[in-house]
């Protein structure tokens, strides 16, 4: 179905009594507005996942995970699972973030079974892409966002694709302050819907939720988020404050 879904990757930032804090804040004022018409999942640190899936058992908000393991178990040191992010109650993991792809050099092949890892224990991805800013810069950016979604996500069937969320993060906007204009969003999410429509028919393009990611905040989300095929966002920096990330989530 597509929902509306504002999504806070907190990436690797909060000690345990901070982020305890931002979670409950933020289920206080969540409660606060009654029930939330969009989805709001949060994405802290493995390592707080628990804490997160306790407060929101009793709230409105779901839970996501920042990365995975692309295997179910055995020695990997220092990963974590599909399994045990299903066994606590994860409901969402974010796959392919260009940070990911940057630091921890994840290809295609390694993020498409990531996705099929996700699926088996009915995760469901959000799977992020979007251009540096030299391939937009010379008119590349539609054949990479295209590349990324046909080698990692086009591989599922129609069951498998309706579970999963695209993330559209241009490089270029996440982190610096310079988000992708409204114009600018709408155009690749109306491209990536496109895409989806050709691949898997027009009811299930028109039912994928596209998030928009990359310096949104409170002052620029009502704008992007008005846009016809921008479902939402995925939000770092300004997820980190409870007032601020409210602010985005009622942008609609
Ligand atoms: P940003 O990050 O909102 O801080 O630009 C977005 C993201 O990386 O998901």
């Amino acid at each position: 179905m597509r929902r509306k879904i504002v999504a806070g990757n907190w990436k690797m930032n909060k000690s345990f009594q901070d982020a305890e804090e931002l979670v409950a804040e933020i289920a206080d004022k969540l409660e606060a507005l009654g029930q939330a018409r969009e989805e709001v999942v949060l994405c802290p640190p493995f390592v707080y996942l628990e804490m997160a899936t306790d407060i929101a058992q009793e709230s409105v908000f779901s839970v996501g995970a920042q990365n995975m393991n692309d295997h179910d178990e055995g020695a990997f040191t220092g990963e974590v699972s599909g399994v045990m992010l299903e066994s606590m109650d994860v409901e969402y993991c974010i796959i392919g973030h260009s940070e990911r792809r940057k630091y921890y050099k994840e290809d295609h092949e390694l993020l498409a079974r990531k996705v099929d890892a996700a699926l088996r224990h009915g995760i469901r991805p959000i799977f992020c892409c979007g251009e540096l800013l030299p391939e937009r810069e010379s008119g590349k950016h539609f054949e990479v966002v295209r590349k990324q979604l046909e080698e990692s996500l086009f591989h599922l069937d129609t069951a498998g694709l309706s579970e999963a969320v695209i993330a559209y993060e241009p490089v270029w906007a996440i982190g610096t302050g310079v988000n992708a204009s409204p114009a600018e969003a709408q155009e690749m999410h109306a491209y990536i819907r496109g895409l989806i429509a050709v691949k898997y028919g027009s009811d299930l393009a028109s039912e994928t939720s596209i998030l928009y990611g990359g310096s949104c905040n409170a002052s620029n989300a009502r704008e992007l988020f008005a846009q016809p095929d921008v479902d939402g966002g995925l939000i770092g920096g300004a997820s980190l404050k409870a007032d601020e990330f409210i602010r985005i989530v009622t942008s609609f």
